[in-house]
């Protein structure tokens, strides 16, 4: 593989990666981390370059991660927010001097630095569901730098990153690693679909045995799954969904319980624009919730895994969530996947905005 290949790309879903290249980002990735570990300095990397960062939505651990990671390799992230600049929009969205055409900021804000990222999904995009990707991908259209997918309604990239190098950190493998996706109950709908189909793209693009499990409402994007079972027989690895949250479970070395939203959340022409029957199908299935008794039927070494932020109460039992010792069989290592987003999105960068 050419290192020079990953200079000036997009990062927008791990679709666009060979499993060569994610290997690679896994390796630097650990490499910043061991250099973070020892307080070594590494300021050089990206020293004086600018990362513009536009949030839509929330964000506690993207925002940070990606400005401390900045920080840390020498630049400076802006964060911007959309209604403090003029929201970027695509035509036909445009609301005069309230709005600004994508193709306008991506190409001024390309003559000033060096990256664009970008968060948005559901409401900024009125829950159409592929609106805030199409518009991610026409700021990289537009841009002559690269833009990184920062979650969107399709993808969320760099959380998929991290949980593959938390994976890898805990069993030094991907090979024979049951990764177990999985639906949980929450109280709100408004839950995109990015995470578990980033997750389930990265695991079997590694060759885990991934299980997606979930109830019939909660199908996943075909084209996702359509990846994944290819990802599964080029690697040797296995790809099946399920329809039973505690069979799902058996024998799982990684369990990763979180929820997202029915297709009829979603706007026609891919969804039905029914979020009162979205919330009724929800609590249909409030026993998918992850308990002591559920890590239980795991393998005894297995973890427990969750983005963040988790509807505690309703997703996960605090005795899980807060389970963090190594010695005590089954475990969570969510804090330990949120430091790594700092180091991925540190490797991403370093090598596209070098
Ligand atoms: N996991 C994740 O993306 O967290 P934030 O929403 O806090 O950025």
């Amino acid at each position: 593989m050419r290192t020079d290949s990953f200079r000036g790309r997009d990062f927008i879903t791990l679709l666009d990666w060979t499993k060569e290249e994610v290997e690679t980002i896994l390796d630097v990735a650990l490499d910043l981390k061991r250099r973070f570990a020892l307080g070594e300095p590494h300021d050089h990397i990206l020293r004086a370059k600018t990362l513009f960062m536009i949030f839509y939505n929330q964000s506690l651990r993207t925002r940070n991660s990606f400005e401390a990671g900045m920080t840390q390799l020498g630049g400076h992230a802006h964060y911007l927010d959309p209604s403090k600049i003029y929201t970027p929009a695509l035509p036909g969205k445009e609301v005069a001097y309230s709005t600004e055409r994508v193709s306008d900021v991506a190409r001024v804000l390309s003559r000033m630095g060096h990256a664009i990222a970008i968060r948005c999904y559901g409401d900024p995009v009125d829950w159409v569901y592929g609106a805030a990707d199409e518009m991610i991908r026409n700021f990289a259209y537009w841009a002559d730098i690269p833009v990184l997918n920062m979650e969107d309604d399709k993808y969320h990239p760099f959380q998929a990153l991290a949980d593959i190098l938390t994976v890898y950190e805990k069993f030094g493998t991907f090979k024979g690693v049951k990764f177990v996706m999985s639906w949980a109950y929450s109280p709100s709908v408004h839950k995109p679909r990015a995470v578990p189909q980033s997750a389930i793209i990265a695991a079997t693009k590694m060759g885990m045995d991934v299980v997606l499990a979930r109830p019939p409402e909660m199908a996943l994007d075909p084209e996702v799954i359509a990846a994944c079972k290819k990802y599964a027989e080029e690697t040797g690895g296995s790809f099946s969904i399920s329809e039973d949250f505690e069979e799902a479970a058996k024998g799982a070395h990684v369990l990763y319980p979180k929820a997202w939203a029915p297709i009829q959340m979603f706007k026609p022409p891919v969804g039905e624009d029914n979020p009162e029957l979205a919330q009724e199908i929800f609590d249909r299935y409030k026993d998918w919730k992850a308990t002591p008794e559920y890590m239980a039927l795991a393998e005894p070494n297995a973890i427990y895994m969750h983005c963040l932020p988790a509807d505690r109460g309703w997703e996960v039992e605090d005795s899980v969530i807060d389970n963090t010792d190594p010695k005590s069989g089954w475990r969570s290592v969510v804090f330990d996947e949120a430091e790594n987003r700092l180091h991925v999105q540190k490797a991403v960068m370093s090598l596209v905005m070098r």
